[in-house]
């Protein structure tokens, strides 16, 4: 029997189950959606733009990213209710000006991030850049917009596509969060996935944001650009894997994402590559969710070192 035929088929009639179900949903949805996608120019961010603009034609849907070109593609498909907010998601200082700049958002799509092996490399406000955009940006750009997420008469939604399987919340190192002092890139890792998790407990245990749901997924191994900036010996595996039909296409990891999104009503959760909810994750104490909200507070409040 060819197993990954079968695999492949099966995979097919669940994206296809579940487009279907996304555009039942989202195309009688009135008033129309306003999407944000940060990370929209790109991979599995440009693929969930752009099946929102499929399922729901009169959707709003604002891509962030830095690529002209790549959003002007995509521009040219969302049409008139397209917009594109050109920003460095990894200055806190572009974060907070371009947030100014919307007016309306029931959807937020943080999507944003980096892929390399370098070590700490800080950005002009002292922030190891991949943790930036990947983690404190994203945070700051829910914390901006927190305020129209929580008047959204469709109740506001936020998706943090990143990892929800493996953040191991027993391996952060308390005294030293930031990794200032002892840089690893598992330990960054850990730490960006790891306070995800945590983060999204803890916007969802305030009770201002009742209205809002705060969502963390695991997209799956997704035919995206995210290893082009690896190293040669690492990024051939990777072409390999995707010649041979490795993975799932952005366009199909979009429509698990939205999945899942439609199926989160309240509070926080966990999804995985086929938007449903990853089992057995733990919920962590007050304190624990509390140190982390103060930590990430304090280093997205970092302005530019002179
Ligand atoms: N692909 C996978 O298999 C996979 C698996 C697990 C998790 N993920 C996670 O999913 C997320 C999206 O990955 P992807 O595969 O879709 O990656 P991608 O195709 O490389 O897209 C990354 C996006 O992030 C934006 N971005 C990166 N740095 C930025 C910056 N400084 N300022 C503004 N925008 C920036 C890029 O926009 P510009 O180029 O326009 O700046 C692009 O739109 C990542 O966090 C990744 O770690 C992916």
């Amino acid at each position: 029997m060819d197993v990954r035929r079968n695999t492949k088929s099966t995979m097919k009639s669940d994206v296809n189950a579940v487009a279907t179900s996304n555009t039942q949903i989202l195309s009688s949805l009135k008033p129309p959606l306003h999407v944000v996608v940060g990370g929209g120019t790109s991979g599995i961010g440009r693929g969930i733009a752009l099946a929102y603009r499929k399922h729901c034609p009169d959707a709003h849907v604002t891509i962030i990213g830095r690529n002209q070109s790549a959003a002007d593609e995509i521009l040219s498909q969302l049409g008139p209710n397209g917009n594109f907010i050109r920003a460095d998601l990894s200055l806190m200082s572009e974060i907070r000006r371009i947030t100014k700049e919307i007016n309306a958002v029931d959807v937020l799509i943080l999507s944003q991030g980096i892929l390399n092996f370098t070590g700490r490399t800080p950005t002009t406000e002292n922030i190891d850049d991949k943790a930036a955009v990947a983690y404190y940006g994203r945070v700051l750009f829910v914390k901006e917009l927190l305020p129209l997420l929580r008047s959204s008469s469709h109740g506001g939604k936020v998706l943090f596509v990143m990892n929800s399987k493996r953040g191991n919340v027993s391996k952060i190192k308390w005294n030293d969060m930031a990794l200032e002092k002892n840089y690893s890139l598992m330990a960054a890792f850990n730490h960006g996935m790891a306070y995800t998790d945590l983060v999204i407990q803890y916007l969802a245990s305030q009770s201002e944001n009742a209205n809002v749901s705060f969502i963390h997924a695991y997209p799956g191994g997704v035919r995206t650009p995210i290893g082009n900036g690896l190293p040669f010996y690492l990024r051939l595996p990777a072409k390999v894997w995707s010649a041979l039909g490795g993975g799932v296409s952005p366009e199909e990891c979009a429509e698990f994402m939205i999945h899942g999104i439609l199926g989160t009503k309240t509070g926080w959760r966990c999804i995985d590559e086929k938007g449903e909810t990853v089992p057995n994750k733990e919920v962590s104490d007050e304190e624990m969710l509390k140190k982390v909200w103060e930590h990430t507070c304090e280093i997205t409040s970092r302005t530019a070192q002179l």
